[in-house]
């Protein structure tokens, strides 16, 4: 596998929902490789935007706080761009059933108003979509690959799909060159912890940082996880091999697949790390639970050569290293009540 990405240096990238947990490591990465970095994000309160996620690198990228919903006032944001990272998205699954038009607005009606500002203002530009592995909902068989039936269980999967749908429709039929990557469940540095909304990973980190006991139900539940600078690395390893994605023929990939672990696996991680105590609640199923979901990687695998680097065990320790270190420490509170 190459870590070069030459191909970025000087390269014009926009990246939607840039100031979210994705978006700002994907964007900190771009900075360091040499690319001219644009973002766009509307600060939604239902997300994980966050300005102190891109702090330390607010000088050197430019930053638009603005809604997708109304890009197509804003065509010139794609204008000479070399790539499109969209990940600007509604991820919350409990939002998305108390209000779902909001979800279908940013999931569903804002993607193609930024696909078609792709399709009349930059056609060449080469465009990665930030689906997910919600979409899959109850597996039939594990691990899941690409090929896998979609039936979700929310309405933000169903929209995420939708959004999916889209960009596989421009590229077949307006010939933009588009892939989709379906994460699986990301952390690390960024990362919603303010409460569950991003995951419930968030809320048990923070509960953790402060020393407090955190509630689980049950804790059998499977799932693999990701690190974010393994998300990032699969980022840009596929857009390294983005020649073989011929316009016309979109690609869709899992992202993931790391070695799968029980709830009680990972809470005993972070306990083990934090020092924090877990205190365990009896509840019967969650509606729209997915009690074990694991992604097949191989096709990214085969296709660039990625594999997920960081153990589950090596990432819970750097997202916490991250959090308690002397520079974010005192700023985690207002870290926590910055995010809107
Ligand atoms: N983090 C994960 O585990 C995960 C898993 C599966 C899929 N994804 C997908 O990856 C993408 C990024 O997720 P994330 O974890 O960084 O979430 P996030 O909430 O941290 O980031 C999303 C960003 O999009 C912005 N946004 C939302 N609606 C917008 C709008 N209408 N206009 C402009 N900006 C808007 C938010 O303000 C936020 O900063 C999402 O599309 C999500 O569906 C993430």
């Amino acid at each position: 596998m190459r870590f070069q990405f030459d191909q970025f240096t000087g390269k014009n990238v926009l990246i939607t929902g840039g100031l979210g947990f994705v978006g700002s490591n994907l964007a900190r990465s771009l900075v360091a490789l040499g690319a001219r970095v644009t973002l766009v994000d509307n600060l939604d309160p239902a997300c994980g935007g966050n300005r102190l996620n891109i702090a330390d690198i607010a000088d050197e990228i430019d930053i638009h706080i603005a809604d997708v919903r109304d890009f197509s006032t804003k065509t010139y944001l794609v204008k000479g761009k070399h790539f499109l990272f969209n990940l600007a998205g509604r991820t919350s699954h409990i939002d998305s059933m108390s209000d779902p038009l909001e979800d279908i607005d940013t999931n569903c009606r804002a993607q193609i108003t930024i696909l078609e500002s792709c399709r009349k203002e930059n056609p060449e530009i080469r465009v990665v979509f930030a689906s997910t592995r919600q979409i899959y909902g109850k597996p039939e068989r594990l691990p899941v690959d690409e090929s896998h039936a979609l039936h979700p269980v929310d309405v933000n999967g169903i929209n995420k799909i939708a959004g999916e749908s889209y960009h596989m429709l421009y590229s077949r039929v307006h010939g933009i060159r588009v892939c989709s990557l379906r994460l699986t469940n990301t952390y690390g540095p960024g990362m919603r912890i303010k409460d569950a909304r991003q995951t419930f990973l968030g809320i048990w980190i923070r509960r953790a940082l402060e020393g407090q006991a955190f509630e689980i139900w049950e804790g059998g539940q499977r799932r693999d996880f990701t690190y974010i600078d393994d998300t990032v690395l699969g980022i840009l390893t596929l857009l390294d091999n983005a020649s073989k994605i011929e316009t016309g023929n979109p690609e869709i990939f899992n992202i993931g697949g790391g070695k799968p672990a029980s709830i009680r696996e990972l809470i005993i991680e972070i306990e083990g790390i934090s020092g924090s105590k877990v205190k365990q609640i009896e509840m019967s199923e969650i509606s729209g639970d997915v009690r074990e979901t694991i992604a097949n990687p191989a096709k990214l695998q085969e296709f660039t050569g990625f594999t997920p680097q960081i153990s589950l065990e090596e990432g819970l320790k750097l997202f916490y290293g991250w959090a308690t270190k002397e520079e974010i420490a005192p700023r985690l509170q207002e870290w926590i009540s910055s995010t809107p």
